[in-house]
Order: structure tokens, then sequence, then C-alpha cells
């Protein structure tokens, strides 16, 4: 197929065309099972009859309507995300990126009209290896120049410090810092989880200058780790937290949320966007977040994660291929062996030549974001599909 599209995504071999479950099938009809959900996206399988039923009955009754107007979806789905959570409101918008866009303005808005431009209160801190998008301010926030580099120059008054170091953390922050972001879990860079102790020293050094602290739950959010929010597993209660990917299942939808203090920096017209809050992408969040916020759906990530870090940790052994396997409920990664290192592109290619998709965090870890309804007949035969490739990629 000739592709139209810049070169800046390298496409795989195979192309998609239906789907249902956790099963994909390609336009040459091969079945694929799928364990990468859509990076983090997909978390009610592909074609969910309720998303579907949801979807069509919005688009029966309104599209669009733009941000002059409030509608019911929309005021229906911020309400679920205040219930349910520490916020008080929500700025909707239409992507990861966007929901961090909106909360870096946010933070350095706030530090202005509580502490005035003199006070030079609008240092960002941020960890190495860190991911927040590829706008031009949320890659400069993200730890990884290879994102940024080339875009220069770029925002300023952002500093870097090492993953999950508390005495770099309390070192890092003053007067001057207006916001600490931090993903509980680094997911594009490793499936690596945040220490409880590091979250505890963020909000204790955030209290004590008057900063504010940014959970990054974009990939983390929406039920992934077996908890609405990873934040109430460690029991850090952020001041803003930015959500989007499973937040809609597929329609693209970004949120950003917070308490009503921070949130009243969003003056009028101070922030905005054209799609953000669509009614249709609202609509389908409702019903997503209806189905994910349930014990059932909850208690059933907790236990299929545990189910598969259980195989995943004994291919791991049988083979020797995985050193470590980490993350939380239904996000998990596995670290390669050092004889392995930097292949985890190739193992992923093999995966997909045996029907399964899987993901990378970086080049040394193979990670999984499956569907959260994930049953165990799929299980099962992606772990047999993951063994096959596993033993191919030994034997090249
Ligand atoms: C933690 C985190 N933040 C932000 C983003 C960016 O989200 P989007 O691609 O929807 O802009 C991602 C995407 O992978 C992410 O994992």
């Amino acid at each position: 197929m000739r592709n139209y599209l810049t070169p800046n995504f390298n496409f795989a071999p195979m192309i998609p065309d239906h789907a249902l479950g956790s099963r994909v099938w390609d336009v040459n009809g091969q079945e694929f099972i799928d364990l990468a959900g859509g990076i983090a996206v997909n978390s009610l399988g592909h074609c969910h009859p309720l998303l579907i039923a949801a979807l069509t009955k919005q688009a029966q009754k309104l599209w669009h309507i733009s941000n002059i107007y409030t509608t019911e979806p929309a005021q229906a789905l911020a309400q679920r995300l205040v219930e349910n959570t520490f916020a008080d409101q929500v700025f909707f918008c239409n992507s990861g990126a966007e929901a961090n866009e909106a909360a870096f303005k946010l933070a350095r808005k706030y530090a202005r009209d509580h502490f005035g431009t003199e006070s030079k209160k609008n240092e960002i801190i941020a960890c190495v290896n860190g991911f927040h998008g590829r706008t031009l301010f949320t890659v400069s926030v993200g730890g990884q120049p290879k994102y940024s580099q080339d875009f220069a120059p770029l925002p300023e008054g952002i500093q870097h410090i090492a993953f999950n170091d508390v005495a770099a953390i309390e070192a890092a922050v003053t007067d001057k810092t207006c916001a600490v972001v931090i993903e509980p879990i680094q997911g594009e860079s490793g499936v690596l989880p945040a220490t409880g102790e590091f979250l505890q020293a963020a909000r204790k050094i955030c209290d004590f200058h008057q900063a504010l602290l940014i959970f990054d739950e974009v990939q983390t959010g929406m039920g992934r780790t077996g908890s609405l929010f990873a934040y109430s597993q460690y029991g850090v209660i952020p001041d803003i937290l930015s959500c989007a990917k499973a937040l809609g299942c597929g329609i693209p939808i970004g949120a950003m949320l917070t308490n009503s203090r921070v949130g009243s920096s969003f003056t009028p017209g101070s922030h905005g966007s054209t799609f953000g809050g669509n009614p249709l992408a609202c609509a389908v969040g409702c019903t997503a977040f209806d189905i994910i916020n349930t014990p059932e759906t909850l208690n059933h990530v907790v236990c299929q994660g545990e189910k598969l870090k259980t195989e995943l940790c004994r291919i791991g052994a049988q083979t020797g291929v995985f050193t470590e396997v980490r993350g939380l409920g239904l996000l998990l990664g596995c670290v390669l062996a050092d004889k392995y290192k930097g292949q985890a592109a190739r193992l992923m290619q093999l995966s997909l030549q045996h029907g399964l998709l899987v993901l990378v965090a970086g080049s040394n870890v193979l990670r999984f974001a499956p569907s959260l309804l994930i049953d165990d007949d799929d299980l099962n035969q992606a772990m047999q599909r993951l063994q096959i490739a596993i033993q191919s990629f030994i034997s090249e």
C-alpha cells in the first residue's frame, strides 16, 4: 500500500482491517490477539457493543456545537470524574499532550495569579525519561531529549531530576517552582513504577514550597492499574491530574482534572479547545466510565494482571529472555536480559509474525496493555503465541 503520510511513523507491515474484543484481523484476514490495546487506549477491547450504542445514539442527536455552549454529555462525564476523584473541576481536550499542556499552563498561571510575576515562580520540575506528549511544551517537560532537541528553541524554566530519587526532588523544588510533574508509572520509557516514598516526598516538598503536584495518568488512568486512577493506590493526592487514552476507549478525548482552588485560575478566555468536550466523545466516555468504574471490572483487572504477570515470569524464567516483570494491573513490562538488550522491537516484530500484538517501552522492555476485559482464553492463547515468538527470537 502506498504511504501518503509524513514519514514520522514506522508502520508495522500488517494493515488492520477490523477487530472485536481482544482480536484484530488484517486486510488479508489474518487474525491477531491484541495485548497492546492501541497503546493503553482500547481498554474495553474493540467494538464493545455498549460503546457502539452510546456512539450511535449520540451521533443521531448532536456531534459538535463548540465551547460557546456546554452539553449534557460533557457535564455528565465531568460529573463522573469529579464524583470519583479528588477533583472539583475538569477541562476537556483531545489528547494526553493537550491535557498536560493545559496542566502546565494552568500551573504557571496559578503561580502568577497567587504569587505575582515578580516572584518568578514558573519553574517546572519533571523526571528524566518522563513522557508527557509531543507538543513543544510537553516534549520539553518530558525527560527524553531525543523528542525535543530537533525543535529548539524550547520553552524555558524546566528542570529534570532522576525518577524515584527522593533526595533529588527535595533539592530541586524551591520557592521558584510552580509545579512538579510525575507519571505514577513511567509508561513509555519502560513501565517503571514510582515508589511510594518518591510520591510522598513530592507531595510534601510541593506543599512546603506552595508548588502544585501534577500526576500524568494518561497511561495509568481509567482502571489500567486496577483502580480508577493509580494515585489512589499510592494514597498521594495531586493538585492536577491529566488523563486521556482510555477515557474515550478509542474516541479521542483528554481531560485535565483539578481542584477548584487551582482551577479558578482558568478564567474565561485563558485557555480553550475547539473540539474539547465534544458531545460524541463525552457520550462514549460516560459509557466507558460506567463500565470501567465498577468493582467487577477493576477486580478483573487485578485478577487478569496477576495471571499475565505470573505467565510472563514463568516464560522469563524458562527462556531466560526476561529478568523482571514490572508494572501494576494490566500495564506490565518485561525487562530483557542483558544478552538481549536493545532488541525489544525485534521481539515485538516476531510476536506480530506469530499473531500477537504487543508493545515496546524503550528498547529494553516489552510492554503489555491489553483490554481490561480480556478473558482467560485470549490470555492463554496469547501466551502460547508469545512463547513461539520467543523461541524464534532466541534461535535467531
Ligand atoms: C504518560 C503519558 N502522557 C502523555 C502522553 C501523550 O498522549 P497523547 O499521545 O494522547 O498526546 C502519553 C502517550 O503515550 C503518555 O503515555
